[in-house]
């Protein structure tokens, strides 16, 4: 098969190195890449929003199956306008990556399925949202409704920070389009996890759990990122909380998606808030996490390739995935500022030793070479996974290779996997 990959983060980079080690695997390209994905693929200089050229790209060189690794173009109709070209693809049509693209649209689909999530209200008026607030007591989080890069969330204590928020999305418009309206949820509390499922339209199989660590200092102290560091599996998620999830999330999901003529094909991860009542759907996402993928691809031991084909062709029947024993944990290097404003082009140096240490493997997220040399490229700039028979080895062997790395313009976290080496 020759597979076209979409994105160029560390996601795409984990997708990349899987799909190029399946025996099915003839030829990997990737719109647009980063250098590290360059060294396993043929990097194509397209953006993953560019959705006629990707098309005409995936035309042109015969490609068999494309796998899209970002939401944008999911929500933009990528899937939909491939399959009219008459090509295969792994992600939902936009009809149903909705339940991504549009907070309200979600929250509406759990409610009529009976799925247990927080209480909510949908908002286009300030006013109106206000008084939901002072009924909730002043501890929600407000939503703008739309796609806004992970930063559309903003968590509240009091009825005047929820009135800023209201204010700031609803009136400042400050997530543009994606805030002309918004969700607001009472506040959950309890551990939070994320979990994988392959759905064929039909079918879902489980795949495996994974804990995000989205704030960017250690402690989960400072703003959100996209994620600095992820771990899989997840402890909070026990095979028997597994089968709860998808009895009671994941399978009502699928259904109630089908039967409104938007049938769901692709990974559905789901973010869950997990106390002892269960578990509460936070949010859907219609993509792999990123980088909880580096974590997930590490660990499986079963035929990439296969399986997410088999997904996209609409038959999970006959697959089964398998899995290594072992604990895979994920640090994340950026660049200092980030999430806030931050320098690009800064060079990275050790890499090499890096890459031959035992157990460990190296995802770029943002680099590019210029002049030989290899220069940080983005926020999120270098992804070390590595394996361990604990979360506690896995830690200590990510961290031994992130010290080996030279690039004074980055940082990360020092405590990826503190909650489960905690326990
Ligand atoms: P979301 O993008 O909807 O997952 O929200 C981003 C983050 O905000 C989540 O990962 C949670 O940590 C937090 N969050 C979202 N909704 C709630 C809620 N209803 N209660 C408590 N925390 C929440
Ligand atoms: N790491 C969280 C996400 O990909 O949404």
């Amino acid at each position: 098969m020759r597979v076209l990959v979409v994105g160029g983060g560390g996601r795409e980079h984990a997708l990349c190195w899987a799909i190029s080690r399946s025996s099915q695997c003839d030829a990997v390209l990737c719109a647009p890449g980063n250098a590290g994905i360059a060294r396993i693929a043929e990097c194509v200089a397209v953006g993953a929003e560019d959705i006629p050229v990707i098309v005409a790209l995936a035309k042109e060189r015969a490609v068999d199956l494309v796998v899209v690794g970002p939401e944008g173009p999911l929500v933009g109709g990528l899937v939909d306008r491939l399959a009219e070209a008459g090509i295969r693809a792994f992600g939902p049509s936009a009809a149903a990556a909705e339940l991504e693209g549009s907070k309200g649209f979600m929250k509406d689909l759990a409610a009529r399925q009976g799925i247990a999530t927080a209480a909510y209200g949908r908002f286009t008026d300030a006013g109106r949202a206000r008084a939901f607030v002072a009924e909730h007591g002043g501890r929600v989080a407000v939503k703008a409704d739309g796609l806004a890069a992970g930063k559309g969330v903003i968590l509240c204590q009091t009825p005047a920070e929820a009135d800023a928020a209201i204010e700031s999305i609803l009136v400042d418009k400050a997530f543009g389009a994606a805030g002309s309206e918004i969700v607001i949820e009472e506040f959950l509390g309890g551990e939070e996890a994320s979990f994988f499922a392959l759905v064929d339209g039909k079918r879902a199989i489980p795949m495996a759990s994974a804990q995000d660590h989205k704030a960017v200092g250690d402690g989960d102290t400072g703003p959100n990122t996209g994620g600095m560091g992820a771990y899989s599996p997840a402890p909070v998620v026990t095979d028997k909380m597994a089968g709860i999830v998808m009895d009671r999330i994941v399978e009502p999901t699928i259904a109630g998606l089908a039967a409104a003529g938007r049938p769901y094909r692709g990974v559905l991860f789901a973010g869950l808030m997990i106390d002892a009542a269960g578990p509460k759907l936070l949010e859907f996402n219609v993509r792999f996490g990123d980088p909880e993928c580096q974590s997930l691809m590490v660990r499986l031991a079963s035929d990439p390739l296969e399986a997410l084909s088999a997904c996209a062709a609409g038959d999970l029947g006959s697959t089964k995935l398998a899995w290594r024993d072992e604990v895979s944990l994920t640090v994340v290097m950026a660049a200092k500022g980030y999430p806030g404003t931050y320098e690009k082009g800064s060079e990275i140096r050790g890499l090499s030793f890096v890459e031959r240490m035992e157990g460990v493997t190296l995802f770029h997220a943002g680099t590019r070479i210029g002049h030989r040399r290899l220069l940080s490229d983005g926020g999120r700039v270098l992804n070390i996974t590595a394996l361990g028979a604990t979360v506690a080895e896995a830690q200590a062997r990510a961290y031994a290779a992130v010290d080996c790395i030279d690039w004074p313009q980055g940082f990360c976290r020092r405590d990826i996997g503190w909650r489960a080496i905690g326990r």
